[in-house]
C-alpha cells in the first residue's frame, strides 16, 4: 500500500481550482444507462471512483471515449453487472435502477463504499418495490425485475437518504405515470442529477426540495452536460488554510453550495470573501476558534466535512464539540489524530475537542476517504514528519490532490511501498 511522507509545519496558502463533484459525477454516469443515445459529460473529476464507474459502464457494454469530456454511447447494454469492481464503490447501486427502468431487469452485486457505517440499501429497494419491481437479494447479488414498465407512485421516505432518493428518481424517469418522492434528500448533487436527466428530456420537478415529482417519459435523448463543482473539495481546501493560519482562494466553485460550512468557518474566525464562482479565506495569521458542529442532511452541515472540521477543532483555541448524526462509524480519524498529540474524548456520536497549539508528526493510518484527507492536512501542520498509510482512500475523492496541496505549500512525498521494500 502506498503512503505519504509529509514534512511540517507548513502554511497552506495560495490558489486552487476546484474539480467537478464526485457525488454528482457518479450518479450521472450511471444514469446515462437510461438512454440509448450518446451523452457528453464535462467537468468530470479525475478520481479512482470515477475510473471504476467508467470500467463498470464499459463492462456493461457502453462505448466510452475520454478526452476533455467523457462521451458515453449506452446503446448496447448487458443487464448483468460483473461482481468485481462494483463491490468496490457505493455508487454501483445506481446501476440497478436504470437497467430496471429501461429493460425491466437488472442484476448487480451488493455495493461497497467507505467503512463509515453499515451502509444499508433497504430504502433503495423499498423505493424500487413501490414502483412495482420484484427484488431478491441472494449470494451477494441483487436481482430486480418488473413485468412491463415500472409504474409511478407516491413514496414517502422514512429516512432522508441521498442514495435512495437518486435511485428512485432515476428509476421513475422512465416509469408510466407520476412518482412523488416525499421527504426526499435535498443535496445539490441531486439537483445536478435531475438537471442532467432534464437535459435528456426527463420531466422532473422540485429537485432540491423535500418533494420531487417525476412524470415518467417513454424515451430519453442524448445531450451535453457539465458537472457541478465539488463543494466538499472546496470546504476541504478552505479548512486547509484555516488550520495553518494561511489564506486561500478557491476558483471554479460556487459559495452557495456550502453556506453552512462558510458560516462555521466565519465562526472559527476566518475572514471569508465570495464572488459568483470563487471563495477566499484569510486567517490573517490567527489561530482558529473551536466551533460546535452537528452534521445533518443538506442544507445542514455536511457529514463529509466532519473529519476536516474535527481537525480544525482539535488545533483551535478552546473546547468544542462535533456530533455526527448521519453515519455510525465516522470518528476513526480522531484516534489517529490523538496519536499526533490531539486531545479529544468520544462519547457516543459526539466528540469533545480540547484544542492544542501543536500536533506532532508520527505514523497514522487512513480508514476512509474523508479521514485520509484529515490526516494528510494534520501532517501538513504537524511538527516533524508524518507518515500517512493507506492513502489509496484519498485518490477516491480528491482530484490531483498531491499537485494541488504542493501548489499551496505542502511538503508531501508519495512513497510506493513495493519500490520501498525492494531497496
Ligand atoms: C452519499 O452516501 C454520499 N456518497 C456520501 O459521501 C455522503 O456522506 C452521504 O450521501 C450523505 O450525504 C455518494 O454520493 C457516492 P445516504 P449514501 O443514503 O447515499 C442510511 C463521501 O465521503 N441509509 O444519504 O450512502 C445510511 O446508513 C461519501 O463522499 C439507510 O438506512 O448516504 C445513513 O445513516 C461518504 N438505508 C443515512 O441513511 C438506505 O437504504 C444517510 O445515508 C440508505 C441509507
Amino acid at each position: 500500500m502506498n503512503k505519504f511522507y509529509i514534512y511540517g509545519p507548513t502554511k497552506l496558502s495560495g490558489k486552487v481550482n476546484i474539480s467537478g463533484a464526485k457525488n454528482s459525477a457518479l450518479p450521472i454516469l450511471f444514469a446515462t444507462l437510461l438512454t440509448e443515445n450518446i451523452v457528453e459529460i464535462k467537468n468530470i473529476p479525475k478520481l479512482k471512483d470515477i475510473d471504476v464507474a467508467i470500467k463498470l459502464l464499459n463492462k456493461l457494454g457502453a462505448k466510452i471515449k475520454k478526452s476533455k469530456s467523457i462521451y458515453i454511447n449506452p446503446k448496447n447494454i448487458d443487464i448483468c453487472c460483473p461482481y468485481y469492481l462494483s463491490n468496490n464503490i457505493r455508487a454501483s447501486i445506481w446501476i440497478l435502477s436504470p437497467l430496471l427502468a429501461r429493460f425491466g431487469y437488472g442484476i448487480i452485486p451488493l455495493p461497497g463504499g467507505c467503512a463509515i457505517g453499515t451502509r444499508p440499501i433497504d430504502l433503495h429497494l423499498f423505493g424500487l418495490r413501490k414502483l412495482g419491481a420484484n427484488i431478491t437479494v441472494k449470494d451477494k447479488y441483487i436481482k430486480a425485475s418488473v413485468s412491463g414498465k415500472l409504474k409511478g407512485v407516491y413514496i414517502n421516505m422514512s429516512k432522508i437518504s441521498v442514495g435512495a432518493t437518486l435511485t428512485i428518481m432515476i428509476a421513475a424517469t422512465l416509469a408510466i405515470g407520476t412518482t412523488i418522492i416525499d421527504n426526499a434528500a435535498k443535496e445539490p448533487e441531486i439537483i445536478d442529477t435531475a438537471n442532467f436527466l432534464i437535459t435528456l428530456g426527463a420531466k422532473i420537478y422540485g429537485a432540491g426540495t423535500n418533494k420531487i415529482i417525476i412524470n415518467g417519459v417513454n424515451y430519453l435523448n442524448g445531450g451535453v452536460y457539465t458537472i457541478l463543482p465539488d463543494r466538499i473539495e472546496t470546504g476541504t481546501f478552505l479548512v486547509a488554510a484555516a488550520i495553518s493560519r494561511g489564506h486561500i482562494t478557491c476558483y471554479s466553485t460556487y459559495p452557495t453550495l456550502l453556506n453552512e460550512v462558510l458560516i462555521k468557518l466565519c465562526e472559527a474566525g476566518a475572514d471569508i470573501k465570495t464572488g459568483k464562482n470563487w471563495i477566499s479565506l484569510n486567517m490573517h495569521g490567527k489561530r482558529p476558534n473551536g466551533v460546535i458542529i452537528r452534521t445533518s442532511p443538506y442544507p445542514g452541515f455536511p457529514t463529509d466535512m466532519q473529519a476536516q472540521f474535527s481537525l480544525l477543532n482539535l488545533v483551535a483555541s478552546g473546547v468544542s464539540k462535533i456530533t455526527e448524526t448521519i453515519f455510525e462509524n465516522r470518528f476513526r480519524h480522531i484516534i489517529e489524530l490523538i496519536k499526533m498529540g490531539a486531545k479529544a474524548k468520544i462519547i457516543g456520536n459526539t466528540v469533545l475537542c480540547y484544542g492544542v497549539k501543536k500536533l506532532f508528526g508520527t505514523d497514522v493510518v487512513a480508514t476512509d476517504l474523508r479521514s485520509s484527507i484529515s490526516l494528510i492536512l494534520a501532517g501538513c501542520i504537524a511538527q516533524g514528519v508524518t507518515t500517512v498509510h493507506n492513502i489509496h482512500y484519498v485518490y477516491r475523492g480528491y482530484d490531483s490532490i498531491e499537485k494541488k496541496l504542493k501548489l499551496i505549500g505542502a511538503n508531501i512525498k508519495l512513497v510506493n511501498n513495493k519500490l520501498n521494500n525492494s531497496n
